[in-house]
């Protein structure tokens, strides 16, 4: 019996494959979280597992990546040993037609957003589902909160017209836990008409760490589709 083979995850394959494909010898690289970002990071171990990229470094985004990095022999380093990052490959919940982005489907938007945004190239990695005309329309958005502050939070996310919800785990009895130790709400908002302003207004209520929203942080989108059973990458 022959396995099936599965559209969705050869066109995550091919979009991460298309990333990785960017990245050049002596460089330091980003490596974002999530089930196509992986691929990625594993193009990339495989390029230098196979000698063609020699001298890479790599910024895990989420204990998932540093996991993976590590099991695809990349070189690991830390903001604290570099300054600057050459290319940051991550993936995304929503992208909009502004290449604005709605992150955190992974809980992971905090610490991506600080390697992403100090990236000199930010590459993301979609499947053609991610594609909105207006951010908030198909996911929630999710804002990283300290635990003492999840109750006055989610009243002051009300206070602004959102609808908050605490996310729960799955497999794992009670809320999700970040890789810092905090607290995920995910809010439903009727219609995100200004990212820039929610991504700052959300911030600075005290208790959030980080919201999802990343504006004016992508440079190139890579959009994996399948057409007629073919998988295919477009940048836009
Ligand atoms: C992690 O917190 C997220 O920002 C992910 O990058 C995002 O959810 C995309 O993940 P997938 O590639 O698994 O859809």
């Amino acid at each position: 019996m022959s396995a099936e083979i599965d559209p969705v995850k050869v066109m995550k394959q091919e979009v991460g494959k298309a990333a990785a494909a960017l990245v050049k010898s002596g460089t330091i690289v980003g490596l974002g979280t999530g089930s196509t970002t992986a691929y990625a990071i594993e193009y990339l171990g495989k390029r230098i597992q196979s000698g063609e990229l020699t001298d890479i470094k790599g910024i895990p985004t989420s204990f998932q990546a540093e996991v993976l990095a590590k099991q695809y022999g990349i070189p690991l380093t830390t903001l604290d040993a570099v300054d600057h990052i050459d290319i940051a490959i991550d993936g995304a919940d929503e992208v909009d037609p502004q290449k604005n982005l709605i992150k955190g489907g992974g809980a992971a938007h905090t610490r991506e957003k600080i390697v992403d945004a100090l990236a000199e190239q930010f590459v993301v990695v979609v499947d053609g589902n991610k594609l909105v005309d207006r951010l908030g329309s198909t996911f929630l958005l999710p804002v990283e909160v300290i635990p003492m502050a999840i109750a006055p939070v989610m009243r002051a996310i009300e206070k602004l017209g959102g609808k908050p919800e605490l996310r729960m785990g799955i497999r794992k009895a009670g809320p999700v836990i970040t890789d810092q130790g905090n607290m995920v709400i995910d809010v439903k908002f009727d219609s995100i008409d200004n990212p820039a302003e929610l991504e700052k207004t959300l911030n600075n209520i005290p208790g959030v760490l980080e919201n999802g929203l990343f504006v004016g942080v992508a440079d190139v989108i890579l959009v994996g589709e399948v057409k007629d059973g073919q998988p295919s990458v477009r940048e836009i």
